[in-house]
């Protein structure tokens, strides 16, 4: 059964550009709940592990330096089907060939810089939340902590 919880963060170009409500708007348009936010900048050895499962592609080295050269918006969110709910929503990796109405479509610059991250499965989702955030920092509908 899909999840319900998926791990997004605002890239650096977008933050720089202004996006950070516009998106977070769509995202919450979209019904994703936000259930853990900050706003921080990762370093070199924090972005170089969080995508170490792309060590070997080309774009290693030009990624970790893009992702660690502002700050970014890290955020939990939760809703049915998150994974693949999420992934739609922002469209596809290069923004050129992302449908009309996604975030890529209309916030990215190019396919290395393009605006959000959405994790692309329920086991990376946890993983890439447990970077950036300790359970305390949870919260459920209700405002309760969940740590
Ligand atoms: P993300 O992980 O950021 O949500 O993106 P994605 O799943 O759509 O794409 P993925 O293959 O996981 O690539 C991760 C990020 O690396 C950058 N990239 N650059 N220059 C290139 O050829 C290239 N290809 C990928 C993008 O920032 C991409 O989002
Ligand atoms: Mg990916």
């Amino acid at each position: 059964m899909a999840g319900t919880i998926t791990f997004t963060m605002i890239k650096p170009d977008a933050v720089k550009n202004g996006h950070i409500g516009s998106i977070l708007k769509m995202i919450t348009d979209a019904g994703f709940r936000i259930v853990a936010m900050k706003f921080t900048r990762m370093s070199t050895a924090k972005a170089g592990k969080f995508y170490d499962i792309h060590k070997e592609r080309p774009f290693y080295g030009e990624l970790v330096e893009f992702m660690t050269s502002g700050p970014i918006v890290a955020a939990v969110l939760e809703k049915s089907n998150a994974v693949e709910d999420f992934r739609k929503l922002i469209g596809a990796t290069d923004p050129a060939k992302a449908d009309e109405g996604t975030i890529r479509k209309l916030f990215a610059t190019s396919l290395g810089e393009n605006a959000v991250h959405g994790a692309d499965s329920d086991e990376n989702a946890l993983r890439e939340a447990g970077f950036h955030f300790a359970t305390s920092e949870w919260f459920d509908a209700q405002g309760n902590c969940m740590g």
